[in-house]
């Protein structure tokens, strides 16, 4: 078994993760989360929300996940979410096109339908279940339709992606912000895509979570005020031009943007910002690494793409986030599609003087001609264009009817306009991440196996962010001595949050055992010294150290371990008799 296997396993048996309607034969591409797999992912989005929301100030907003069909036909969704799909002419069987040749081209995404059917034809790829061959390759568009209300009358689709959310609530969002940029809107939620062969876990859902932030920016200007915050931080940059290479390159968030590899210090922050997200929650950060997108790989409305990618054990390479330049694109298509106008009043510090050419009517010549009607006559000839008064015949509107205009009667004058501003359509910086993606990712790099004491161990080292059972009560025997005290440590454990387990079935060492595979960092143990002395022992999943103390500290113990501040393990004296031998 490799590891995706073994945590596959894992997670149907201890309660994470399992395929959904199985009581019904299942479908490809749903999946539950059980009571350890639920407060995992919940945990993560926690974590998410302290980044997003908390720290960077974001508003999170919640949207319909159906959306009408305006919506799809401005975003594009419509004309072009698709992917391209090939079967098995033996046992029609169908594929992902561009997945079945992975192994061949790295980024198969930028290639035709027609130049990967080629690649098949010239590699001979065949039905990866009978070996059959393979058919021509076609588009398949990925989003489910349903109707609206009854009667056929209103085609609705279920959300791709949240973003949309976000964009066609810009006008009530910039209020909300004062009219003023940057701002930013959040969304966790679910975004749903028919995907053609769903056969990788939750890495591969047609019902999946996304967490999207919307960041509106104003595109005179792409630095970031805490920019300097990460520009010392070093990762891996997979740029376009280290793909020609093979070899992602290592250097600082500083100087990625200072050679021109991240186009702007915007996208350079919430690169680094999810780098540091992916971290806190427990990927590791030699199996992760940013790739660029390559310029025909791009989706229809990004000018630049950073995926966070992680390398999974039996999957290879997955992106788990993809961070983008969207520019104006999604707003200017909403405001086409809409006829709203979707822009922002930007001040200039200074106010700029223009001079400007003007129409001047001429009411001597006016009032005799139009008598009552020739100030509506002036206005109406103020307001239009100098371009538009230049031919030989002016027709304006009065009243509703054309009038026309001797071009004799209007002659022009400059004047000194104060400009104090411009209505500007912001651009849109990205950070789009898949939670359930994620949720796996710590799963597997957070998978370790050992030996202790001739017997196998296996643990998630998840960390105590996200670990969906901070700590586990063991009374050493189910006995009503230790259960009494041991159900009042639970309470008030309880009482302060900290999310416990309580287990009394088998021996000691095989309830510790059960608590490393689920990655409960902490057990405590109640034996007959708390009746005796009132001590109680605290064990540690990674180190397996033990080590007493006075139950009355355990709370505040606990709460600083929790934290990640370790110095009471680490000066704390081993439990010798218990620690040698975890039975
Ligand atoms: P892929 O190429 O793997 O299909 P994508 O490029 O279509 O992914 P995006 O459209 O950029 O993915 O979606 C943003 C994020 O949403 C991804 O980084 C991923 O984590 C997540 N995501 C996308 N599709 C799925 C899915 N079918 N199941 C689970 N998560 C998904
Ligand atoms: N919002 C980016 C995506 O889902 O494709």
């Amino acid at each position: 078994m490799d590891n995706y296997e073994k945590i596959t396993e894992l997670g149907r048996r201890r309660g994470f993760m399992w395929p959904a309607f199985e009581l019904y034969g299942g479908a490809a591409g749903f999946y539950d989360y059980g009571p350890l797999g639920a407060t995992l992912k919940r945990r993560i989005e926690d974590t998410w929300r302290q980044f997003f929301v908390i720290q960077e100030g974001f508003a999170e907003i919640e949207a319909p996940t159906i959306g009408v069909e305006g919506i799809f036909q401005a975003s594009g969704h419509l004309s072009g979410f698709s992917d391209p799909l090939t079967g098995c002419k033996e046992c029609k069987e169908v594929y992902r096109a561009d997945h079945l040749i992975k192994h061949i081209i790295e980024v198969p995404d930028a290639l035709s339908n027609e130049e990967i059917y080629k690649v098949i034809q010239e590699n001979e790829v065949a039905c990866p279940e009978c070996g059959g061959e393979l058919s021509e390759v076609y588009e398949f568009n990925l989003m489910f339709k349903t109707m609206i209300g009854p009667g056929n009358k209103t085609q609705g689709y279920l959300r791709p992606e949240t973003a949309q959310g976000m964009f066609i609530n810009f006008p009530r969002l910039l209020r909300y912000f004062r009219d003023s940029l940057p701002f930013a809107a959040v969304q966790i939620g679910k975004s749903y895509r028919n995907e053609i062969s769903p056969r990788q876990g939750v890495i591969r859902l047609r019902e999946f979570t996304q967490a999207e932030a919307e960041i509106f920016i104003d595109p005179r200007d792409k630095t970031h005020p805490k920019f300097d915050q990460v520009k010392d931080i070093s990762m891996k940059f997979y740029s376009q031009a280290a793909q020609e290479k093979g070899e992602p390159e290592e250097m600082t968030f500083g100087e990625a943007v200072g050679r021109g590899i991240v186009a702007h210090q915007t996208l350079a922050y919430y690169v680094a910002r999810t780098y540091q997200f992916l971290l806190a929650v427990g990927v590791s950060p030699e199996r992760l690494r940013f790739r660029q997108h390559k310029s025909d790989e791009m989706a229809h409305y990004a000018a630049d793409c950073w995926d966070a990618e992680v390398l999974l054990d039996h999957l290879g390479w997955i992106e788990i986030v993809g961070v983008a330049d969207r520019t104006d694109y999604d707003l200017k298509a909403h405001a086409a599609q809409s006829k709203v106008s979707l822009t922002v009043f930007v001040h200039y510090d200074q106010p700029v003087k223009r001079k400007k050419l003007v129409v001047k009517p001429d009411m001597k010549a006016l009032g005799p001609r139009f008598k009552g009607q020739a100030k509506t006559v002036a206005e109406a000839l103020k307001a239009m264009s100098v371009e538009d008064l230049k031919g030989d015949k002016i027709i304006v509107q009065v009243g509703g009817e054309p009038v026309e205009i001797d071009p004799s009667l209007v002659s022009y004058e400059t004047v000194v306009e104060e400009i104090r501003g411009e209505e500007i359509v912001p651009h849109v910086i990205e950070p789009s991440f898949g939670i359930d993606r994620i949720v796996y990712t710590v799963m597997d790099h957070s998978f370790y196996e050992d030996v202790v004491d001739g017997e196998p161990r296996s643990v998630l080292k998840f960390n105590s962010k996200v670990a969906p059972v901070d700590v586990a009560i063991l009374p050493l025997m189910d006995r009503d001595v230790l259960v009494k005290p041991s159900k009042a440590v639970l309470d008030g454990l309880r009482s302060r949050g900290i999310r416990v387990d309580y287990d009394t079935s088998g021996s000691i060492g095989r309830r510790y055992r059960r608590n490393d595979e689920v990655g409960t960092p902490y057990c405590v143990t109640i034996d007959y010294e708390t009746l005796e002395q009132g001590t109680v022992t605290i064990r540690d999943r990674d180190s397996m150290k033990q080590v007493k103390l006075d139950a009355q500290r355990l709370i505040g113990v606990l709460e600083e371990l929790l934290a990640g501040d370790r110095k009471f393990l680490d000066a704390g004296v081993p439990v010798v008799a218990l620690a040698a031998k975890e039975q």
